[in-house]
């Protein structure tokens, strides 16, 4: 693995090991030109944006752009309906859960768990009271990755592909310290405090603060922490430091629980202080139960942050039916949140990025969502409703040496029926890619309880960061809400909340 001081570090097993490196350039087409110049232009492939413009993109101008946005949402405003302050935040990410992953999954939902056409079906978070379009793009690029989109989500700062942490005036290319401190950005997690190391996450989350101080952090990714893994295709530590161990030590002491089962995991308890899980057996609503179990046994708030990683590996190798089931779960654990917190909870959900997942064909309302649409095409073959635009299960598809018709080189899918329940079975991609890419269109962004009426338009995806800082009343944007000011004791700092817990990319699901 390539790494430089300048690439902190990557967020998921999935970015780390299933990553492409696409550099392709971008088509400049001048919509207004005549056809001649426009056929002139059409094929001068350039970079449209130069490094020195990116330059100009750093961390006081996402975080500027930002405020400009809140400004503008709360002067639209009631007065009443400004200055709320939100005592817990949680914010769900699923992974790579683009918009049609959600009406994909709304459908296999609803026909699944409940028998019912599916169209009607609500997602817990289809029912939230506000929602918005978010913009993805890293500074960079169009279509972008975990790593910058992760960034924005929690910094408030839009940078660079492959950047976490970090803002625009660091790029692979520059290996000095000083470049490297300066751009460095704190998250909503103050992940990123500890000033002299070029750390991993994992390795913040246990030795670092505020890492070391979180109570709960759940999730798949053991490897990050040191541990041997049973299988090959995984990503090891260089520095062979065995985190697990660390973060027992430094507990010593304390009542926790380091869970690598679902036995463990059980065992959390009243008495419970803190929870290290990095293990993927129970799945994210269970992670999800446990983790406020002990998060809100505090007088003063906590931030939780639970991602549904899943979605996003399924969809890279286009396994279609396990990203739905991983968004259905995903879902129940936003209900489970849901129906553990109150009214002074703000609970947001939204993705990191799309994926180049589509609806297609005419189907009949209440068609398997996993099934074919009406025959179609040339020749008339019936095909699957979900399919991608690229990614490995072109191979599948591509079927050339099936010389039984060489004028139609494609699988026969409808021979496929008795799997189109397999979680592993691959859907079409279009286009031959090793992994799956991401879609870089919208994303949505859906919220629910204090200051959720702030979530809605068209918003660039650092605004969410700058939100949770203004009603959670902590970072860059607590002195803009007067509410603050009212409950923290004059003269102390605004941060009325610890952050507290993290649930990170469950490596494996309860499959029925
Ligand atoms: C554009 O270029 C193509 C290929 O060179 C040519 O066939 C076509 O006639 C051109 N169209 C126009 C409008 O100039
Ligand atoms: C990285 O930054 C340096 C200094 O600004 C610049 O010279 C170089 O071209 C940049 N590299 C990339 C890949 O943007
Ligand atoms: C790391 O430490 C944990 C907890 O002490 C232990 O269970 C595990 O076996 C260790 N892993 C390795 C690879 O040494
Ligand atoms: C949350 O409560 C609702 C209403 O009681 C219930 O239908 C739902 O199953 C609960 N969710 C979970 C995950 O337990
Ligand atoms: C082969 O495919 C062509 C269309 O490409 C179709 O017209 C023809 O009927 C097919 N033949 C068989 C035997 O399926
Ligand atoms: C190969 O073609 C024949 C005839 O069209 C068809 O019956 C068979 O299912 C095809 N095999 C695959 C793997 O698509
Ligand atoms: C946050 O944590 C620090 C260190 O554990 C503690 O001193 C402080 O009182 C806590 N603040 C709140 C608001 O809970």
């Amino acid at each position: 693995m390539e790494k430089s001081v300048c690439m902190l570090l990557f967020l998921t097993v999935a970015v780390n090991c299933a990553s492409i490196n696409m550099k392709e350039d971008v088509a400049l087409i001048n919509a207004d030109a005549s056809p001649q110049q426009q056929n002139k232009t059409q094929f001068q492939y350039k970079y449209p944006i130069t490094n020195d413009e990116i330059l100009q993109q750093d961390k006081s101008f996402w975080l500027n752009a930002g405020q400009n946005i809140l400004k503008r949402v709360l002067q639209s405003e009631e007065e009443s309906q400004r200055y709320k302050i939100a005592k817990n935040v949680i914010i769900f990410v699923g992974d790579g859960m683009g918009i049609s992953t959600i009406t994909a999954a709304r459908i296999y939902k609803g026909q699944q768990k409940f028998g019912t056409s599916g169209e009607e079906y609500d997602l817990t978070f289809d029912k939230f009271p506000n929602s918005a379009l978010v913009k993805t793009y890293n500074v960079d690029m169009q279509v972008p990755d975990s790593a910058g989109t992760a960034t924005a989500l929690f910094t408030g700062v839009k940078t660079r592909y492959e950047a976490v942490g970090l803002d625009v005036n660091c790029n692979r290319t520059i290996v000095d310290k000083d470049v490297y401190e300066r751009s460095k950005v704190d998250s909503i997690m103050v992940w990123a405090q500890n000033a002299n190391k070029d750390t991993d996450i994992a390795r913040q989350l246990v030795e670092d603060t505020p890492g070391k101080k979180f109570k709960v952090i759940l999730g798949g990714g053991q490897q990050h922490l040191g541990h041997t893994m049973d299988y090959t295709d995984y990503c090891t530590r260089q520095d062979g430091l065995n985190l697990t161990n660390t973060w027992t030590e430094s507990h010593a002491g304390s009542n926790y629980i380091l869970a690598t089962n679902n036995e463990q995991l059980n065992m959390v308890n009243d008495e419970t202080e803190y929870l290290l899980g990095p293990t993927g057996t129970p799945s994210l609503t269970d992670m999800t139960r446990k983790a406020l179990h002990i998060l809100k046994k505090g007088e003063n708030g906590f931030v939780l942050m639970v991602e549904g990683g899943l979605i996003d590996r399924a969809h890279h190798k286009n396994y279609a039916r396990l990203a739905m089931e991983e968004t259905a779960e995903f879902d129940k654990a936003i209900s489970l949140a849901i129906n553990e917190t109150g009214p002074e909870t703000l609970i947001i959900v939204t993705a990191d990025h799309s994926h180049t997942f589509t609806m297609e064909g005419y189907s009949k309302r209440g068609n398997d969502i996993l099934g074919f649409t009406e025959k179609a095409g040339e020749p008339e073959r019936p095909f699957l409703t979900l399919a991608y635009a690229n990614g490995p299960g072109f191979n599948y598809h591509y079927t050339p040496t099936n010389t039984s018709n060489a004028t139609f080189p494609w699988r026969d899918s409808s021979i496929d029926e008795n799997r189109l329940n397999d979680p592993y079975y691959q859907h079409i991609g279009a286009f031959n890619t090793k992994d799956e890419t991401h879609g870089g269109e919208d994303v949505a962004v859906f919220a629910k309880g204090p200051n959720s009426n702030l979530i809605r338009g068209v918003i660039e995806q650092n605004y969410i960061a700058l939100l949770i800082s203004y009603s959670g009343c902590f970072g860059p944007q607590a002195d803009l809400n007067p509410a603050c000011h009212k409950v923290a004791p004059s003269g102390t700092s605004t941060s009325l909340v610890n952050i507290s817990g993290i649930i990170l990319l469950p490596l494996l699901i309860n499959f029925i």
